[in-house]
């Protein structure tokens, strides 16, 4: 299949769950790290009113493009930052503001960016292999990993951010692969991946955990998830909500734990539930929603 126009715009997900743990007031100030279509953020902004503060960050030009035109209503509140989520106390300074009282997080892509051929994040569409979420960053892409990381260190990708149990044989066919010059598209990894591995009980595609494991590594997600969880603390006023929605559980773990970690220091109470998973008929409606969950804390102490 070859699709080179992105189509679909983003779905929000667990959109209800968010502006409850959220809780968006006329006059407040909060922050999406994660804009991309600005789904959430439109009825967010809805809530804030002629005195609120709506910031949005995204690391990726296409996504604030897409978000300023859909949020054209508020564009009198709003203020949208190119930058990666993980320097948010930098895109916070650099807008004048000190303190928020909100933040969202909805971790991963949108299913723009991973039905857009050239972004090389679909196992279903033939395009690069680049998966990098800011591909104006001068950074390695999942190419770049492929044709020069060793054998061990590509087994040690897919086994940290995959979970691949079969990572050391499959390092071993991509590196050759690479080497011997058919390793270029990314049908060609999956159709590498899908002949040798084969599907486990859950029938997933034995290609997702590959997929999966470049684009953490790629784009340094776990790290800069908890630099970002850190700095969003940092920022928060008493009484302000952090939310996050999380896709897999190596983001959920570390979302968890941290959490954990405030909440057991006295800082912070959970919200209500602690945590949130879509219900049957958002998985029917919006299939992508199926593995979210989202967390959230409020903060007691400034
Ligand atoms: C799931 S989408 C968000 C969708 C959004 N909530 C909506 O309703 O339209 C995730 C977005 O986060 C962005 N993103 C992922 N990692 C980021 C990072 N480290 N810094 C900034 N943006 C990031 C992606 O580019 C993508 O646009």
């Amino acid at each position: 299949m070859r699709r080179s126009e992105a189509s679909a715009i983003h779905n929000p997900v667990l959109l209800h769950e968010v502006l409850h743990a959220l809780r968006p007031h006329a006059g407040e100030t909060i922050v999406d790290l994660t804009i991309g279509d600005g789904g959430h953020a439109y009825e967010i902004a809805r809530c804030l009113g002629s005195t609120g503060h709506l910031i949005g960050i995204d690391c990726d030009r296409a996504s604030l493009s897409v978000a300023e035109a859909r949020l054209a209503p508020f564009s009198e509140i709003t203020t949208l930052v190119w930058s990666n989520f993980a320097r948010l106390s930098d895109s916070l300074d650099q807008v004048g503001v000190d303190r928020v009282n909100g933040v969202l997080m909805d971790l991963g892509l949108s299913s723009r960016q991973l039905e857009d051929a050239q972004r090389g994040f679909s196992f279903r569409i033939e395009g690069p292999l680049d998966m990098r979420l800011n591909p104006d960053e001068k950074s390695r892409t999942a190419f770049g990993i492929l044709h020069s990381a060793s054998q061990e260190e590509l087994a040690d990708i897919l086994y940290r951010y995959g979970g691949e149990r079969h990572s050391r044989l499959l390092a071993r066919l991509l590196v050759k692969a690479a080497r011997g010059g058919s390793l270029n598209t990314t049908l060609d990894l999956a159709q590498i991946v899908q002949r040798n591995i084969r599907k486990g009980r859950g029938r997933i595609d034995p290609a997702t955990r590959t997929f999966q494991a470049l684009r953490i590594a790629v784009n340094h997600e776990l790290a800069n998830l908890e630099q970002a969880l850190e700095e969003s603390w940092g920022r928060l006023t008493s009484g302000g909500r952090l939310a996050v929605i999380s896709f897999h559980s190596l983001e959920d773990r570390i979302v968890k734990e941290k959490m954990r970690q405030w909440v057991g220091s006295g800082w912070a109470r959970y919200g209500e539930p602690r945590l949130v998973r879509p219900k049957p008929e958002e998985v029917v409606r919006n299939p992508r929603s199926r593995s979210a969950r989202l967390r959230a804390v409020v903060k007691d102490a400034a």
